[in-house]
């Protein structure tokens, strides 16, 4: 690699935000590219008419971000609609694809404006509150060499255990354990496939960390260790807040030992969320993060092997002040004679009381020495709670790969653990969601993702349900999640029970496929997910499409994202076969030329496209991924003479780090090209 496409330039003094794992002498000059005000404050660059720009991560709208104003700024948002400007994830990186390829990485935690072609079609500007961060710019001749080498920049990605990759059923909440039991009953007794249950706030014992409520969880370990033996792993959620409560021994190490965020006073900061007055870890500060990272040990030792952390922008229901205003308010207006813009501004104190800025501004961690506001830092606090995690797994459970994934995100956490999407709704439009996310996280590093399937809030129909699974099935963390009051939307809560089953156990025959593209991707700071603009260049078409991805080297997927569809239209960037699953081993084979095509796709039913000279591996599916035979694969497709693929297993676990093993499977022309399914044992 060119040490040249990396160019990095400072400004100001930034805080050290650990995004980055390879260190770029800084430059003198300034960027070229980019034109940047005398504050220091507006980095801009004029884009031409066809410019694309892709990145932001987590973020709404299409795969291409021009023409949207986007703010990185961990929010705890679920409203996910396309007027937002943040969701939970700060990813502050972007590509211009054009005349010129390059890409901006502005390294500063706290809120940026990135307004891409919105108040000006023709200009990208990005800008920051205080001069104070660092700028990368990468060169490269594509946007995937750009890609490439900013995940050189700032690390490999996490990798999950195997088992994750198996499907994985959540709910707020499974309450009991006899809930959980009936859930695992559900899924085994249909015969659909499932690796995990997951265990949501009630858990708890009033919604405290690290605790197990005895009355809803007798024996909480002996509980784990039976449904481990049935592979169910079940996976709790950890919040960012401790609660406050005299007896309680969390609460009292973190006050005792000065562990928690401060006010400006330097008394504890405190605040509501589920538990009610509850206190912040301060995770900027070694010695907190260190001590609440191991205290997930209280959970590994009673048999978990996977955690998902939430909460950790941090979302703040209320604050005592911001209360107490908005009391005062309410209270000076009692008995008046309220114009319409008084009871407007009402309404907007009493709903402002969330995640309010001025919390936000009132709340000091400690540095490790330095007294810092929490304005200056808030993009790092669920990275640096997750961080925590993760330093004290390798210590806790060396001989064990802790599946971990958190809400908030900055750059750099992917290192770590995953992220899922967070707080999305059972409508259409984000079923279309995920599918567009999916390559913008992998463009920062976050390969382990997926979002809520089916959707979080709101009641989904049968038919979104079966469609979303379609697409489902290619997420790597493929979780359905619900919100408390919504309807069941398990799996076998839905009527045309064999199609829901058919789809999930397609998923564990693609496993194989899907396990050894995400490790290829994270090995080689690859996308596991690229949009065909990425694939084939020059092609205006293919450039055009948002809603088809490629998926791994060899195939790619059109999911139907809209209801009452009789199938859709799909681009066919080259000639390519198509597959009509309608199971694992009920599926058809057809050649499809390039060009615009419609597909009829009944619901049943997920078309893969595998590419030209490749093939598609498949494994016969089991009700759980220990069960997969992965001696023998199937595969799909007229490979090329040469073709090869490399299956990659876990054989173990060292040092918290999946053990990995490759198989290489070459092929050389033997195959029946009649039926273009065939057979491949390990060699
Ligand atoms: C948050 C999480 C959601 C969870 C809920 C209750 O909204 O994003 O996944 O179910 O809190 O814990």
């Amino acid at each position: 690699m060119n040490d040249q496409s990396i160019k990095k330039f400072r400004f100001g003094s930034p805080f050290e935000t650990k995004s980055t794992v390879k260190s770029i002498p800084e430059e003198k000059g300034s960027p070229s590219f980019v034109d940047i005000t005398a504050d220091g404050k507006t980095i801009s660059y004029r884009l031409g008419k066809n410019d694309k720009v892709y990145g932001m991560g987590e973020a709404v709208r299409g795969i291409n971000k021009r023409g949207w104003i986007y703010e990185t700024y961990c929010s705890d948002d679920p409203m996910h609609t396309e007027t937002k400007r943040s969701l939970y994830g700060a990813h502050p990186f972007v590509i211009v694809d054009g005349e010129s390829v390059f890409g901006i990485f502005v390294d500063y935690p706290e809120r940026i404006v990135f307004d891409i072609g919105y108040s000006n079609v023709d200009m990208l500007s990005v800008t920051v509150g205080m001069p104070d961060y660092d700028l990368y710019v990468i060169t490269g001749e594509t946007p995937l060499d750009v890609v490439r080498r900013f995940r050189e920049l700032i690390g490999k990605s996490y990798i999950p255990p195997f088992w994750a990759f198996g499907f994985q059923q959540s709910r707020w909440s499974y309450a009991t354990s006899s809930s959980v039991r009936a859930v695992i009953d559900g899924y085994r007794k249909n015969g659909f496939p499932l690796d995990a249950v997951y265990l949501d706030i009630d858990y708890m014992e009033d919604f405290k960390d690290f605790t197990v409520n005895s009355d809803r969880f007798p024996d909480f370990e002996r509980f784990v260790s039976e449904v481990g033996k049935e592979n169910i792993h079940l996976v709790p959620i950890i919040d960012a807040g401790v609660k406050i409560e005299e007896g309680y021994d969390i609460y009292e190490q973190g006050r005792d030992n000065g562990y928690f965020c401060k006010d400006k006073y330097g008394n504890d900061f405190v605040a509501a969320v589920w538990p009610g007055k509850v206190c912040f870890p301060d995770f900027l500060n070694s010695r907190a993060a260190e001590w609440f990272g191991m205290n997930y040990k209280r959970l590994t030792d009673a048999g978990i092997d996977g955690f998902w952390n939430d909460m950790n922008e941090p979302a703040i229901f209320y604050s005592q002040a911001g209360l107490d205003n908005a009391i005062d308010k309410i209270a000076s207006l009692k008995g008046k004679n309220l114009g319409i813009y008084d009871f407007f501004n009402l309404k907007d104190t009493v709903q402002g009381l969330s995640n309010s800025a001025s919390d936000y501004s009132a709340i000091y961690h400690n540095a490790d020495g330095e007294r810092v506001c929490h304005d200056r830092v808030h993009n790092l606090y669920g990275y640096a709670m997750t961080k925590s995690a993760s330093d004290a797994f390798r210590r806790i459970a060396p001989d064990k790969n802790i599946l971990m994934f958190s809400r908030a995100s900055y750059i750099g956490m992917h290192r770590f653990s995953g992220i899922w999407m967070g707080d999305n709704q059972s409508w259409w439009s984000h079923l279309k969601l995920n599918l567009q996310m999916l390559p913008s996280l992998n463009m920062c590093g976050f390969l382990y993702t997926g979002a809520d399937m089916v959707g979080f809030g709101d009641n989904c129909t049968e038919e979104l349900a079966l469609r979303w699974l379609a697409l489902g099935i290619f997420n790597p963390l493929m979780r359905n999640h619900a919100a408390i009051g919504t309807r069941d939307q398990e799996f076998y809560q839905f009527k045309d029970r064999e199609a829901f089953r058919s789809l999930l156990r397609l998923r564990y025959a693609l496993i194989p496929y899907l396990y050894s593209e995400f490790i290829r991707a994270a090995e080689e700071n690859d996308m596991m997910f690229k949009p065909l603009a990425f694939e084939f260049r020059g092609d205006r078409f293919a450039e055009a499409v948002e809603d088809q991805l490629m998926v791994g080297s060899n195939i790619m997927i059109a999911p139907v994202y809209e209801p009452n569809a009789l199938g859709r239209s799909v681009y066919i960037p080259e000639d390519m076969l198509a597959v009509r699953f309608r199971s694992e081993d009920d599926f058809t084979v057809s050649e499809v030329s390039q060009g615009h095509r419609f597909f009829e796709i009944p619901g049943n039913e997920v078309l893969v496209f595998i590419r030209k000279g490749r093939a598609l591996p498949l494994v016969r599916s089991a009700d759980c991924t220990k069960k997969l035979d992965l001696s023998t694969l199937y595969f799909i497709g007229e490979p090329s003479d040469g073709f090869t693929f490399t299956l990659c297993t876990e054989q173990g676990v060292r040092g918290g780090e999946s053990v990995i093993a490759k198989t290489v499977f070459t092929f050389s022309g033997q195959t029946d090209p009649e039926k273009k399914i065939f057979r491949a044992a390990k060699q």
